[in-house]
């Protein structure tokens, strides 16, 4: 596990928009399969990406956009992940993108669609070149809450979830998915999230100790990175 602190929210957008960019470019990196998250945080990288240097640094024929997560509304609905993503990248740049139509509740659909897609397997999953994830105060990533069924799911890749705690329907990657990748970015800036950064982290070091379904985020074979800020490390010991 790799811990990179930024000053700031917008200094984490800035070296993840960059360290993302490298590993567009790197030598025979070929097609790149991307899995967004929603929420708020990653909106300012998603921006960033659509601006110069990295707009026009990134061959976006290349890249393939998937979502980790989405909610039950339309892409026009302000909850929507799809929505954030395409007024802050997906409308500025040419990419190819695949929308997770949570509301029709199609989850074998997009497993089916992934499994198309993402060339690249691991002992038979899909191993997506990138997944950014965030996480809620209460430790949920993706739309894996606490206590929800979608955290004991071994075999789909893609389900939807009932989160009782939200009154609500997602879909969502589960863990097999996730931990198939060859990176999992965790986006984790800002004071709020401060103690239970530290409990995750302290968490992570541990193989048994999975405390929130956040901590479930652990790569068999690829790299995990968590991006914090100062605010967010504050409580984060010693590597
Ligand atoms: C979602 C996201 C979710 C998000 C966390 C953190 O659909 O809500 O995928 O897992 O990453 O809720 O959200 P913020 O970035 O808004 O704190």
């Amino acid at each position: 596990m790799e811990i990179v602190i930024g000053k700031d929210a917008g200094d984490v957008a800035a070296r993840a928009a960059l360290r993302l960019e490298e590993l567009c470019k790197r030598p025979g990196a070929g097609r790149f399969s991307l899995a967004l998250a929603g929420g708020s945080t990653p909106k300012r990288l998603y921006e960033l990406l659509a601006e110069p240097p990295f707009r026009d640094g990134i061959s976006w024929d290349a890249v393939e956009i998937f979502f980790g997560d989405e909610r039950s509304v339309p892409p026009e609905h302000p909850d929507s992940n799809y929505g954030m993503a395409h007024r802050a990248l997906l409308s500025k740049v040419p990419v190819a993108a695949h929308r997770m139509v949570a509301e029709s509740g199609e989850a074998d659909a997009y497993e089916r669609l992934v499994r198309e897609r993402v060339a690249e397997k691991r002992d038979g999953i899909p191993a997506f070149d990138l997944i950014l994830l965030g996480m809620g105060k209460d430790g949920h990533t993706a739309s894996l809450f606490p206590g929800t069924a979608a955290l004991q799911e071994t075999g789909r890749l893609v389900v939807m979830n009932d989160v009782p705690q939200m009154q609500t329907r997602r879909m969502t990657f589960t863990y097999p998915l996730i931990n198939a990748a060859k990176r999992v970015w965790v986006l984790v800036p800002g004071a709020d999230k401060r103690e239970k950064v530290a409990e995750c982290v302290s968490a992570l070091k541990k193989p048994g100790e999975r405390p929130y379904p956040v901590t479930g985020v652990r790569p068999a074979h690829g790299e995990l990175v968590w991006w914090l800020d100062e605010a967010s490390a504050a409580d984060v010991g010693p590597a």
